[in-house]
């Protein structure tokens, strides 16, 4: 028997300018790179091996945390909801959710990779036969619209697991914020949101610098990306990964360090490094609860219920939207 075709709902993001940014990055004092560049195929790959780390203890602990008390949290969310996930989850996290809600009557993931996105939307259409889908193709740090929903839903709940909104800075953290409200809108809806909790700092240095080098091979494979795509000019084996707590700006800084005084050559560009000088490649934010609900407040969220693990160290909040 075929399987239907799943209908996209495109909403054409704009390509990405891979050599632009990473130009303007490399020029910048200090010197930065986009977080949003490590996934490649190779990136991706080497990210779904991180989650499995005993030391990368977020993915675990949300897990934990929805097969716990999945009942619970569907209870909240009520019957016949349309799920959006913001990410395309084909992912443990997203079927543990579907399982647990009453009568799911849509589930719509947006992501701006359209590969990845319609491969993660026939495998939860496979596993959830009778589940309407509907895939979005968009950039979510853009504007979004829904295509049209089943008359039988009666509430719509953004999903957005995975601490990922930790990647994105204060500003255009709130401005996503605002974006999933007006998801929401106009009836008001529900967040269902993973955030990364503050801890001790060795507990996070140890999440990002773990034994295998498994995060260095992901932090250093933005470098060979560099090589391999922009055809640039970088010895990758003359920079070391760095990650370290900012206790000042509640995040974990993930840096590439150049081991001595050298110059790269990218497009027509010439970059120089002097030893030890650092290109920062990501910040994933740590949030206290209180903190996090004020910003969602902002948006127009209220925070409604906190499930987290014994210790503490990450929390899904339901916020919800009037
Ligand atoms: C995707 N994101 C939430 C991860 C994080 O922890 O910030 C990416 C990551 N970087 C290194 N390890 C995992």
């Amino acid at each position: 028997m075929t399987t239907p075709a799943i209908p996209l709902h495109d909403l054409h993001p704009a390509p990405d300018d891979f050599l632009g940014e990473v130009l303007a990055g490399l020029q910048a004092q200090p010197k930065t790179l986009p977080c949003k560049y490590f996934y490649d195929a190779r990136g991706s790959e080497i990210f779904d091996r991180i989650c499995e780390l005993e030391e990368y203890y977020p993915t675990r602990t949300e897990v934990g945390i929805l097969e716990r008390y999945g009942d619970e949290i569907a209870d909240r969310l009520g019957a016949d909801c349309a799920l959006i996930e913001f990410g395309s989850g084909s992912s443990l996290k997203t079927r543990l959710l579907l399982l647990a809600l009453e009568r799911p009557a849509a589930y719509l993931p947006i992501d701006i990779s359209r590969d990845h996105l319609m491969s993660a939307a026939e495998h939860i259409a496979k596993r959830f036969p009778g589940l309407v889908v509907r895939p979005i193709c968009a950039d979510f740090a853009g504007t979004l619209s829904l295509p049209e929903l089943p008359d039988t839903v009666r509430s719509k709940v953004v999903f957005f697991p995975g601490s990922t909104i930790g990647n994105f800075a204060p500003e255009p953290r709130l401005a996503l914020l605002r974006r999933i409200a007006a998801v929401c809108a106009p009836k008001g809806g529900s967040l269902l949101i993973g955030i990364d909790l503050q801890k001790d700092v060795a507990t996070l240095e140890r999440a990002y610098n773990d034994a295998r080098g498994v995060t260095r091979d992901f932090n250093l494979n933005l470098l060979e990306r560099i090589k391999r795509e922009l055809n640039a000019d970088i010895d990758v084996s003359a920079f070391e990964h760095r990650a370290l707590y900012s206790a000042r700006e509640e995040r974990i800084e993930m840096h590439l360090v150049s081991r001595l005084a050298q110059r790269i050559q990218l497009a027509d560009a010439s970059i120089d490094f002097r030893a030890g000088e650092s290109v920062r490649t990501e910040c994933s934010y740590k949030f206290a609860i209180p903190g996090f609900a004020d910003l969602a407040a902002r948006a127009g969220f209220e925070l409604e219920s906190v499930w987290s693990d014994e210790l503490d160290h990450f929390a899904v909040l339901l916020l919800r939207t009037g």
